[in-house]
C-alpha cells in the first residue's frame, strides 16, 4: 500500500516530557486517514499532520452512529524495541465490528501497515517510563451527509496516538464498583460484543450516578434477569474464587477482550483452573460474606489489570481482599506487562515487534 506522508512540523514533532501522563489527553504530531466511496472502495491512504476533520453536518455517524473503533497499544520494551500487543486480534476485532455495523471491512495487512508506519514516523512520542504506553485509536465512521437512516456510501478511517498512563485515577490501586439494577449495557442480539461509540454513550448515565455515590465504575449484570455479572465499566471481569479464576461467558452481550483472552491463556501457566461460566451477583456477594472470594480484578487494553477493592450491592458495601490488591491479580498484571514490555518469555507469540 502507498501511504501518501505529509510531515508535521519540526517543532510540531518535538515529544514533550512525559511526566505525569493521564489518559487520552495528548495526542502524537500525525494521524491517518483513508477514505471510502461506494464504487472505488478504500483508497488514498495519507499520514497528515495532526489536526481536527471536516464532516458533513449529516453525517451518518452523528446522527445514527454507524461507528466502530478499536483501541491497543504500542510499548517501548526493556531492549529498546517497540512491541504492539495482539495487533492481529486488534484488527479481527475491527473488522468484525465493522461487518456487524454494516461498515466495509479492511485488508487486516493494510491496517497493520497504517498502524506500523504511523507508530514509527511518531515512536519518540512513545513514552519509557514503565506503566506508560502509546494508546492506539483506529476508527472507521460513516461519512455520508443524509439525514435518511440507511446503511452510508462512505467512510473514513482514521487511526490516531495518544501516549497514556494508568487509565484510572486510582492507578493500580483497587477500585471500588457499584452494581446497577436500574440500567443494563447490552443485550444479546444487540451491539455489546463490539465496539461501536453507542454502547459507551449508553453507558454514561449509569457511570454517572456511580460517581455521584463515591464509586468509580459500574458493575453490569444481565439485561433479562439483573442477575448474572456481565462486565464492569469498561473492562470485562474476573472473580478468584477458592481453586477457580472465572470470568463471565460470552453470551452474546459481553465484549471479548483482547486482556480477557489473555488473562484466561496465561492463569493455566500459573497453576491456576480458568473458567468461562454464568456468574450470578449472588454467588459474588456470599463469596465476599463467606471469604471464599478471594480476588476481583477487570481487564481492558486501556486499563490493563485493575484490582476492584469494594463492591455496591442493594445499599450495601462488600470489601474484597480487604481493599487491597490480590496476589494473583499483581502477578496477573506483572505477566501481561512483563511480555508487553519485552521482560518475559511471549511463549504465545503476542508481541509483535515493529522494525524501521
Ligand atoms: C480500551 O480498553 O481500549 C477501550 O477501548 C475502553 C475505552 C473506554 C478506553
Amino acid at each position: 500500500m502507498e501511504i501518501e506522508i505529509n510531515l508535521a512540523s519540526p517543532e510540531k514533532r518535538k515529544a514533550p516530557d512525559f511526566y505525569n501522563l493521564t489518559f487520552g489527553n495528548i495526542f502524537t504530531p500525525h494521524m491517518f486517514l483513508m477514505r471510502y466511496e461506494e464504487g472505488k472502495g478504500w483508497h488514498s491512504p495519507k499520514i497528515v499532520p495532526f489536526s481536527d476533520i471536516e464532516l458533513h453536518p449529516a453525517a451518518i455517524v452523528l446522527h445514527y452512529s454507524q461507528g466502530v473503533f478499536e483501541g491497543m497499544k504500542a510499548y517501548y520494551g526493556v531492549d529498546g524495541k517497540i512491541r504492539l500487543f495482539r495487533p492481529w486480534d486488534h484488527i479481527n476485532r475491527l473488522n468484525r465490528s465493522a461487518d456487524r455495523m454494516c461498515i466495509p471491512t479492511l485488508e487486516p495487512e493494510k491496517v497493520f501497515e497504517a498502524i506500523k508506519t504511523l507508530v514509527l514516523l511518531d515512536k519518540d512520542w512513545i513514552p519509557r517510563k514503565r506503566g506508560s504506553a502509546l494508546y492506539i485509536r483506529p476508527v472507521i465512521f460513516a461519512t455520508e451527509g443524509t439525514l435518511g437512516l440507511k446503511i452510508s456510501h462512505e467512510y473514513l478511517f482514521m487511526i490516531i496516538l495518544s501516549p497514556v498512563g494508568a487509565y484510572y485515577q486510582e492507578g493500580f490501586n483497587p477500585v471500588r464498583i457499584y452494581v446497577t439494577e436500574e440500567y443494563v449495557r447490552a443485550c444479546p442480539g444487540g451491539t455489546g460484543d463490539i465496539k461501536t461509540g453507542g454502547n459507551y454513550g449508553a453507558s454514561l448515565k449509569a457511570q454517572e450516578m456511580a460517581n455521584k455515590k463515591g464509586y468509580s465504575q459500574v458493575l453490569w449484570l444481565d439485561p433479562l434477569y439483573r442477575k448474572y455479572v456481565e462486565e464492569v465499566g469498561s473492562m470485562n471481569i474476573f472473580f478468584y474464587f477458592e481453586n477457580e479464576l472465572t470470568t463471565p461467558a460470552l453470551t452474546g452481550s459481553i465484549l471479548p477482550g483482547v486482556t480477557r483472552d489473555s488473562v484466561l491463556k496465561l492463569a493455566p501457566k500459573l497453576g491456576i483452573n480458568a473458567t468461562e461460566r454464568r456468574i450470578s451477583i449472588e454467588e459474588v456477594i456470599e463469596g465476599i460474606e463467606k471469604g471464599t472470594l478471594k480476588e476481583c480484578f477487570g481487564t481492558g487494553t486501556a486499563a490493563v489489570v485493575s484490582p476492584v477493592g469494594e463492591i455496591y450491592y442493594k445499599d450495601k458495601s462488600y470489601r474484597i481482599n480487604n481493599g487491597q490488591t490480590g496476589e494473583l491479580t499483581k502477578t496477573l498484571f506483572d505477566y501481561i506487562t512483563g511480555i508487553q514490555y519485552g521482560e518475559k518469555e511471549d511463549s504465545f507469540g503476542w508481541a509483535v515487534i515493529l522494525e524501521d
